[in-house]
């Protein structure tokens, strides 16, 4: 028989000092700068100059790890002007006012809406509003917001697309361990104490499916549909196989995002809210989990969408290249070598009675900033993969992949544990995220 004992230790040595340090991970910022917000306003084409990317490091605390209190990992965004263009503090963006035009698809009867509009012409709130890119990315107080947040504490005053976002988790996950059966490995059972979610208009776009997308298990085939739970999409993706590659010399199996995962059908007519009505293939409206902001997410320049939704606005130019979420895995070891995940936040606008800062506007998506948060295995990572998988490669057998992993499930116990000890607390979980967690 094998000489299981002495590979296994090897394996794991090997795969110890392959995690540590984690590969770099960098998330990018591209805004769409309006060039022309009077000729929108008397119901023009949008015209728009993409301005980017402001880049910044995703770190995970000194020496590779940071962990909060229940042993999550924590990011930090941290700016690396070098691989920006332009600084994020100085830079002007103009864009929609979010939280107006949030505000106003809050009111819904004619005395709310008197007084909101009173409200936005004594603050001399415009539709369109000019910030820095940093404000409109971490946070800006804003008028309206703290007054609203006088009578409803749970607004808060501050308004950014990444507000509240640095320095914290995304919620509390638990992870099966693949122990079983590795093709559970890190399987999310549950996300803030719920198995499911709520927000979509049937059982099956409601599942929690797949990963947090950070690993999958090993020995990972071209036929499988790779599920991945995504908080900021509000909704479990997927990914489906494209093309085999390598990534500095390691085999590698690319994944896409295929475009009928977004697709105007009868799979997705729960993801339309109220249920079928669908404003077009290669959007998703998230404003049932972002306590009512019209948001609509989509691949950046409607990568993938309906045309209509790119000839509404000058200036979008989607490619693949640039604006396709792609994943590239090593098959054996389930590893991701390199992988971008691209998305836009569009806001849903349109002419409102009842509030002149609307004007003539058309009814639009229209597009407000996008990001690629991308990773890449370092040299140094690769060549000990390198090795590990051709030790790997001699005896290939499950158990020792699966043993071999083991460090990362180290991880997930502690963390299991600690859950247990919190769980008290959590039938006050809220289920919605917090306004503008995209
Ligand atoms: C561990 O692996 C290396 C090659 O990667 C090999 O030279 C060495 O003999 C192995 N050690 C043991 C204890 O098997
Ligand atoms: C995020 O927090 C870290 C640590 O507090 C800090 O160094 C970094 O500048 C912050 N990033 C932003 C974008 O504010
Ligand atoms: C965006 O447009 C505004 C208004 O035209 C302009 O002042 C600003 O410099 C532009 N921002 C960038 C980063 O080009
Ligand atoms: C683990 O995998 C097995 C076999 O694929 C499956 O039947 C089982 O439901 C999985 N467990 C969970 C909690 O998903
Ligand atoms: C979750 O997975 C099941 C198959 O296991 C599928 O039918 C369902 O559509 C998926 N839901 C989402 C939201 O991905
Ligand atoms: C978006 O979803 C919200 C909440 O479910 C719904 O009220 C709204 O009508 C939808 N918007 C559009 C344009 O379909
Ligand atoms: C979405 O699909 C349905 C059914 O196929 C169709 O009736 C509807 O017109 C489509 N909506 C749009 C906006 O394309």
């Amino acid at each position: 028989s094998l000489p299981q004992n002495i590979v296994l230790k090897n394996g794991t040595e090997a795969f110890d000092s392959w995690e540590n340090p984690p590969p770099p991970v960098y998330m990018q910022f591209y805004f769409f700068n309006v060039t022309n917000p009077d000729e929108i306003l008397q119901g023009e084409d949008p015209r728009v100059e993409e301005v980017g990317p402001y880049t910044y490091r995703v770190e995970v605390g000194e020496g590779g790890k940071e962990y909060d209190s229940c042993n999550q990992l924590t990011p930090d965004y941290v700016f690396q002007r070098d691989l920006s263009v332009g600084d994020p503090e100085v830079d002007l963006i103009r864009t929609l006012n979010i939280p107006a035009i949030t505000a106003m698809e809050w009111t819904t009867n004619n005395v709310l809406k008197e007084i909101l509009e009173g409200l936005l012409k004594t603050y001399q709130q415009k539709l369109f509003v000019i910030h820095t890119a940093h404000d409109l990315l971490w946070g800006y107080k804003d008028e309206l917001f703290s007054l609203i947040s006088i009578f409803k504490p749970d607004i808060s005053p501050y308004f950014g697309l990444f507000y509240g976002r640095n320095g914290t988790d995304d919620g509390d996950y638990l992870f099966l361990t693949g122990e079983d059966n590795y093709l559970n490995f890190t399987k999310i059972v549950e996300w803030n104490g719920k198995r499911s979610l709520s927000w979509w208009a049937a059982e099956k776009c409601n599942m929690i499916n797949g990963t947090d997308g950070n690993s999958f298990h090993p020995l990972i085939s071209k036929d499988e549909t790779l599920y991945i739970f995504a908080s900021d999409f509000c909704r479990s993706v997927y990914l489906k196989f494209s093309d085999m590659g390598n990534v500095e010399g390691i085999p590698s199996l690319r994944f896409t995002v295929p475009p009928e995962m977004f697709a105007n059908n009868s799979d997705n007519s729960c993801f339309c809210n109220p249920s079928g009505n669908c404003l077009g293939s290669g959007v998703l409206n998230i404003s049932v989990c972002k306590n009512g902001a019209p948001i609509f997410l989509s691949s950046p320049h409607f990568y993938q969408a309906d045309k209509k939704f790119i000839s509404a606005i000058r200036g979008m130019n989607p490619n693949k290249e640039d604006h396709e979420t792609f994943l590239d895995i090593n098959p054996l070891t389930g590893i991701i070598l390199r992988g971008s995940k691209r998305l836009q936040v569009n806001i849903y606008v349109r002419h409102i009675d009842g509030f002149d800062e609307t004007g003539n506007i058309k009814t639009l998506v229209f597009p407000v900033m996008y990001l690629n948060e991308s990773v890449l295995i370092d040299k140094d990572s690769a060549t000990k993969l390198k090795s590990v998988i051709n030790t790997t490669m001699v005896i290939t057998n499950i158990p020792y992949i699966i043993m071999a992993l083991g460090v990362f499930l180290g991880l997930i116990f502690t963390w299991m544990a600690c859950k247990g000890q919190g769980s008290a607390e959590e039938g006050t979980a809220d289920e919605r995220a917090p306004l503008m967690r995209t």
